[in-house]
């Protein structure tokens, strides 16, 4: 199979409240966003790499890694899956439709690369594809609006939801585009193949591969940065 990662680096990190959007935080001499291009970059069974950028933002003013011709700019949108959609539609021009796509996260810069071999092994001959998630290790508790209980998940049968998120391009290109027109809510690639009736398959990941969204995250990362070798300590 071919491989390509697919990078939304749009957001703007309101809950974060730093001055710049989160992935443009320092993590040691690097940029949080760099750290994630590299997992991707050195990886050799990644073809290439789209990575999906602010309109506002100038590239040449961060410290990409060196691509050699791997790395594509896409400008974003309001929405995660909007910007998602503008990356899949750049790609589509030049992958076929039974490519893979690794959605991930730039806020997530502690994915561990082991995590990802496993899940190109676990997938690539899969029928839907899946996503890396982590069992709960809470106890989820089912609410209404007025925040009273109605039941209790089965902990057993609970997971959060990783990136990356892999698909076929064509499959998940069509569908993200069909749930998004539908007004169905698409906070993560796999909710937009649930909608149309297919089944994602889990392979468990790290509980590392942390997504940086509140300031106390950002020294978490660090840790399990320098604790992959992946960060010099000191
Ligand atoms: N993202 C994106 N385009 C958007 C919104 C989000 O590419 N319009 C990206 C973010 O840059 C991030 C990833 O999607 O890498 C996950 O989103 P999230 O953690 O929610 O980041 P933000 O939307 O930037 O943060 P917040 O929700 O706190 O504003
Ligand atoms: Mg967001």
């Amino acid at each position: 199979g071919v491989f390509w990662a697919l990078i939304p680096a749009a957001g703007i990190g309101r809950r974060m409240g730093t001055d710049r959007p989160k992935q443009f935080l320092t993590l040691g001499p690097r940029s949080v966003l760099a750290h994630t291009l590299s997992i991707f970059l050195e990886h050799p069974r990644i073809r290439g790499v789209i990575l999906v950028l602010g309109p506002d933002v100038d590239p040449d003013a961060l410290d990409l890694p060196l691509a050699g011709g791997r790395l594509f700019r896409v400008a974003g949108g309001d929405e995660r899956a909007d910007s998602v959609q503008n990356g899949l539609d750049f790609l589509e021009e030049r992958a076929g439709p039974e490519d893979w796509v690794l959605v991930h996260d730039a806020a997530r810069p502690c994915l561990p690369p082991d995590d990802l071999d496993r899940m190109l092994d676990e997938l690539r001959d899969d029928p839907v594809g899946g996503v890396l998630a982590a069992p709960s290790t809470d106890t989820i508790k089912w609410a209404d609006a007025d925040g009273r209980v109605e039941s209790t998940l089965d902990r057993e049968r609970v997971w959060r939801a990783l990136t990356p998120q892999m698909f076929r391009l064509g499959t998940l290109r069509d569908v993200n585009a069909r749930a998004r027109a539908a007004g169905h809510p698409v906070t993560d690639e796999a909710s937009a193949i649930e909608w149309a009736g297919l089944r994602p398959r889990l392979v468990e990941g790290s509980l590392m591969n942390i997504k940086i969204t509140r300031a106390e995250d950002l020294e978490l990362a660090r840790l399990y940065l320098l604790e992959q070798g992946r960060l010099d300590g000191g």
